[in-house]
């Protein structure tokens, strides 16, 4: 058997390389339009960073896991095709800012209606519009209706920083398809291969749309509980409550769970924001109004978070931080990843920016030239900062060197551990710490000397202190 996957990114890769080592007698080709990814892949330099990745591609490369920017001649012979490109939100006409493009998708129907072979059998696995296998359908049917192809939604659960154990143990693998036996008789050739090594009742089936649409409403679920302990986190500023102490006590009513009650800075990531803005739209379409606002809400909480954070951290530092030199702890959306897409650092960085401070952005493994672009594409220069006012330096000590403050912004294990007596030595006083991910001990801090604020606590000092006239 053959599987060729179009797209080498965060879900293509990881997920390919899962099945080659799980199933080494099938040959696994991963394609991708864009020739550095691939190089990258073929080396020990994997373009994406993700504890464990690079084993795993090591044990199975050459073997039965290839990276190859020859997609034709690789879907030609392949008998299951995955579509792993990517789908962001659209940036202009209709849809504009909530729709997801999906040309990238129809681009691949194309080809694989120009080259797959009869009887292939067509994976979704990236996320996308409810009813999206029904255009690759149309697309391969018109454009190839001398054979015949079986559509099938097999959305990728994992997330960033932990995807090879969520491949290795995930708690359900959820696979659509139509109700027709050649529909059922492809969605076993597909659970067939999951079921190498994952137990057979985790493997869910449904129809197209279902799965679908469960994909978009997972991420949606998830996070509208990072906007509900955010949204919580602002009250708690404002009264002596402790949000990490609502988490506990609400997480441990099971109904509840105690998972994603994290309070942050703002959630972040390729999916989140997409999937309930795509959601949203939807339900627009559909005619539900009221159903797309309560979805948007989770979204307009998020950004909020943001704005809140940057605008608390310009009037704790006297409402100026012109020409402040501030260490920006992390720029990855979360913690393991190199991934950037949509992580709240660039919203808090770009607000700053305009403030025109001067920021070291110290991150383990974002590259300095995605943080710039991710800062040019959201106007963080638009307004005559220079761009020379964001250095980078990933030691943290240098990127402390002189600093007034610095601002926790991924959840890195590296930023828990460091000295922060020898940081606080070499900072210029008073020295802040705005932890955006309850990572550090405040009481450690405050003992040491800074001035630590973080999100949802010491809420009964901040109603005495200036912040507490934040909105
Ligand atoms: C998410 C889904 O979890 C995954 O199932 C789906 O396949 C893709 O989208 P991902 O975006 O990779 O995965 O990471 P996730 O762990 O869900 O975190 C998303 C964002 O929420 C991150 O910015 C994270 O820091 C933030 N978050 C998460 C919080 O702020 N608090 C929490 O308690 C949990
Ligand atoms: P995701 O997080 O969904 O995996 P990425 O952006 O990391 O998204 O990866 C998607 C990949 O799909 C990119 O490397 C991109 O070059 C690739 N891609 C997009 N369109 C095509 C196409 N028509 N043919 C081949 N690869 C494509």
């Amino acid at each position: 058997m053959k599987i060729c996957a179009i797209g080498a990114g965060y879900v293509g890769g990881p997920t390919m390389a899962k099945i080659a080592e799980k199933c080494p007698d099938i040959e696994v080709v991963v394609v991708d339009i864009n020739e550095k990814r691939i190089a990258e892949w073929n080396t020990d330099h994997l373009p994406v960073f993700e504890p464990g990745l690079l084993e795993v591609v090591k044990a199975a490369r050459g073997r039965n896991l290839h990276f190859s920017t020859e997609i034709e001649s690789n879907l030609v012979d392949a008998d299951i095709v995955f579509i792993c490109v990517n789908t962001p939100t659209k940036t202009y006409g209709e849809g504009a800012g909530k729709a997801a493009n999906v040309t990238y998708v129809e681009n691949c129907s194309r080809l694989i209606a120009r080259c797959a072979k009869d009887g292939a059998i067509i994976v979704e696995k990236s996320t996308v519009p409810v009813r999206t296998a029904e255009t690759v359908k149309k697309i391969l049917h018109h454009r190839a209706a001398s054979r015949r192809f079986e559509v099938l939604s097999n959305p990728e659960f994992l997330a960033e920083g932990t995807a090879m154990s969520d491949l290795e143990h995930p708690n359900r693998v959820l696979i659509g398809g139509d109700t027709t036996p050649a529909g059922q008789a492809a969605i076993q050739a597909v659970v067939d291969v999951y079921a190498r090594w994952i137990p057979r009742q985790n493997i869910l089936t449904s129809n197209v749309w279902s799965s679908e649409l469960s994909k978009l409403t997972a991420n949606a679920f998830l996070a509208q509980r990072v906007s509900s302990i955010n949204a919580i986190s602002a009250l708690c500023e404002k009264t002596g409550a402790d949000v990490s102490e609502v988490s506990r006590a609400i997480g441990a009513d099971e109904r509840i769970g105690s998972r994603f009650l994290n309070a942050s800075v703002g959630f972040g990531g390729s999916c989140f924001q997409k999937d309930i803005l795509n959601l949203v739209y939807l339900c627009e379409a559909a005619g539900l109004p009221e159903v797309a606002e309560y979805w948007h809400q989770v979204v307009i909480m998020n950004d909020y978070q943001k704005r809140r954070f940057a605008t608390h951290v310009v009037r704790t530092m006297f409402n100026t931080v012109a020409g402040k030199r501030l260490a920006i702890f992390g720029f990855a959306f979360k913690k393991d990843t190199n991934d950037t897409r949509e992580s709240a650092a660039i919203y808090v960085c770009r607000d700053l920016l305009i403030e025109r401070a001067h920021l070291v952005i110290c991150d383990p493994q974002v590259e300095p030239e995605t943080a710039l672009q991710d800062l040019r594409a959201c106007g963080a220069f638009d307004s005559g900062v220079d761009e020379s006012n964001v250095t980078f330096n990933p030691d943290p000590y240098e990127a402390t060197s002189g600093a007034d403050a610095i601002l926790v912004l991924t959840e890195w294990d590296v930023f828990r551990d460091l000295d922060y007596e020898r940081i606080r030595e070499q900072m210029r006083l008073p020295a802040f710490v705005f932890d955006g991910r309850n990572l550090l001990s405040g009481e450690q801090l405050t003992q040491l000397g800074y001035q630590y604020s973080s999100i949802g606590k010491n809420g009964a000092a901040a109603v005495d202190s200036s912040h507490a006239k934040e909105d």
